[in-house]
Parts: C-alpha cells; structure tokens; sequence
C-alpha cells in the first residue's frame, strides 16, 4: 500500500503478546483502544427480514478490485486536472490576480501542480476514511447482538476493505505520494473506534460518515472525466450506499427501544458531528508541498472565493445535508425530546430536505455493478 511502501516492518519484532511497547510504535501505525464489549449470539435464527435481503444484495454485488477495473488505463494526472470542474481551482486561479498574494506569480504550470496535489489531497482522504470504515465494519461484527447484522457487516468490512485498496492503488499507481489523514477524519474515526456504545460507531459510520462519503464521491465523480476513477467511484458507491441502508434498518429499530435520555445522547452526537465541527476542508499540507505558506496564502483564497462569488463546500453540503436529514428521519432521531434536532437543525436551515429520498429507500439505484452486469449481458 502506499502509505506503508517505506515504513518499517512493524510486526516482526513484537513480543508475545503481539503488542508493541510504546517505544516500538511508530508513525507507521495506531494503538486504538475499543471500549466496547464483543457479542457472541446462539441465536442464528434469520429473524429480520430487510437485513436478510440486504445481505444477500450485497453477496451479488461484490466485485473485483482485480478485474472489474482496468488498471492498464494510462492517467495523465495533467489532463485529469485540466479536464475537471472545480471551485477551489476557480478561487485558486482568481486568487493569483490579487495583488500581493504568495501566488500572484503562478502560471499554469503551478497551477496544474497544485491542482494535482488537491486531487491527491482528496483521494488520500478517501483512503484513510476507508480504513476507518473497515475497523468500524469490524467492530460492528463484534459488538452488535443480532445474527443478521453480524452477517450483512462481514460484507461491508470486505467491501471497506476493496475501497481502502482501490484508492490507496489508484494513489500509489497513477498519481504519487499520498497525504497523511486531516486531525478532522482522525479525531472523528478515532472515537468511533474507541466508543463502548456499539451503536455510536453505526450512527457515527454508517449514518454521518457514509453519507459524507457518498456526496463526496458523488460530487469527484461528476467533476471528472478520468474513465478508471469514473468506474472505480460509481463501483464504491454502490457499496456505500447499501451501507447506509444497513445502518438505517438496524438503528431505527434499536431507537425504537431506548428512553428519551438515551435518545437526547444520540441527537447531541448528530448535532456535534454536523453543526459544531469546523475547518474539516483545510489542507495546509498542498500548500506546503507546493513551497507555500498556508497562513500568507489562506486570507487571499477568502477573498477570491468572495470576488467571483463560488463556495466549493456549497454544493458538497448540499448534496451530504440532503442525504444526511432523510436518513434521520427514518431513524426517529428528529423528533425525540420534543423535536430537539429537529430545532437545531430547522435553525441552521437543514429541515428543507427532511423528505428527499433517503438511502434505505434508494440505494438500488446506486447499484453501477448490478447495472454493468444486465447490460453486458
Ligand atoms: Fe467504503
Ligand atoms: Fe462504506
């Protein structure tokens, strides 16, 4: 994998206990402590019939990060960048006409270098988010109490696995050094794995974290015109999205169970992880690598992005809130405690899509491997 080509062999040294010391551990990995309890079940009774189905779905989906892709598809980097629409290069570029801003000298040359550099800002993003979205499949084998959801996760931690590889391939292959994980995707991963309450890892992944990747993925893949990435995005999407179905048939019937205190627990974790979080967009390393100061440059990117009038986390929002708010609904995390989160976010002006499709209702369509394979045959 890319991230570890030239990191020590962690592993061959370890002692009987199979952990390292803390002196042992180096940056190449991550000591995480999982609070929560593992479940075994004697009850393997197929008792909930959606999951059953979803699970079965998921069986017929899988694909092969070998053969489904061509990964003999040249990618000129330069081409993919020049060929895509995007915002933050829009204010990229107005920012290199204002007067005394770092990179009032740059010509296409930088500006195409930097533009790779975002693009694998981004696909390093995606990478170790679907690492994180492994560990939390995994953890969800362990930790749920239901045969059916034990089974439907062992698929998602296979499918995790298969992204986590395809980017960290398409990185490695086609276009260099991968970007470490932002402190926003680690402290928000990080404390997933680290919950004793087994459904805050589903709600945090399966909910926040899935809907979040599927408006990203969706918005690179209407960006681009690169046909390797185009694929390989559509292919996890379609996993993606089956995911969040999983998490809403499985939470809006634990949510069903639990009392109005427990409830406010779970509405307060939403609000955190949507309203209160900032700065999860900044990537002060492109600008480091492309020999910038992050704070000298940042105040003239403000003031580009004002002058031409373009937000790139606009649409991004959009398209995550229109998922995000549906698929709480279903939940019954809106109106508990009185409409709670139905209040906050009525106030940040989220509730307009309270009744967009949400993802246990439409994540057939998403389905770009079922559809390769009707029309092939
Ligand atoms: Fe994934
Ligand atoms: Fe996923």
């Amino acid at each position: 994998m890319a991230t570890t080509e030239n990191a020590p062999p962690v592993g061959d040294n370890l002692p009987a206990d199979g952990l390292p010391s803390s002196d042992e551990v180096d940056e190449s990995i991550r000591l995480i402590t999982d609070n929560a309890t593992r479940i075994m079940t004697w009850k393997y009774d197929r008792e909930r019939e959606q999951l059953v189905s979803l699970y079965n779905k998921a069986m017929a989906s899988q694909w092969s990060s070998v053969t489904d892709l061509d990964w003999a598809i040249e990618v000129d980097p330069e081409q993919v960048v020049r060929e895509q629409t995007s915002s933050t290069m829009k204010i990229v570029e107005q920012a290199t006409k204002i007067p005394g801003s770092p990179i009032a000298s740059w010509t296409d040359r930088e500006l195409n270098a930097v533009g790779i550099e975002f693009l694998k800002a981004s696909l390093s993003q995606f990478m170790h988010g679907e690492q994180g979205a492994m560990l939390t499949a995994a953890k969800i084998v362990e930790t749920v109490p239901w045969i059916d959801a034990k089974y439907y996760a062992s698929t998602q931690t296979m499918d995790e696995a298969r992204h986590t590889e395809v980017f960290a391939k398409y990185l490695h292959e086609k276009l260099g050094e991968p970007y470490p994980m932002s402190p926003f995707l680690d402290g928000q991963i990080m404390a997933l794995l680290e919950d004793s309450r087994w459904d805050i890892a589903y709600l945090g992944m399966q909910i926040i974290i899935e809907s979040l990747a599927l408006a990203a993925f969706g918005d690179m893949l209407r960006r681009t015109n690169e046909p390797l990435l185009k694929k390989l995005l559509r292919y996890v999407m379609a996993d993606e999205a089956r995911h969040v179905a999983f998490g809403i048939l499985s939470l809006s019937e634990y949510y069903e169970n639990l009392t109005d205190a427990e409830l406010k627990e779970r509405q307060e974790f939403m609000i955190d992880n949507t309203l209160r979080q900032q700065g999860r967009s900044t990537t002060p390393e492109v600008w480091e690598r492309m020999g910038v100061s992050p704070e000298a440059v940042v105040p003239f990117l403000i003031q580009a992005s004002a002058e031409i009038e373009v937000d790139p986390s606009t649409n991004f929002q959009r398209y995550f809130f229109a998922k995000l708010v549906p698929n709480t609904r279903r939940l019954g995390l809106l109106d508990a405690n009185d409409g709670y989160l139905r209040k906050a976010w009525g106030e940040a002006g989220l509730m307009e899509f309270e009744f967009a499709d949400d993802t246990a209702s439409d994540y057939e369509q998403y389905d770009a491997v079922a559809q390769d394979r009707a029309a092939a045959s």
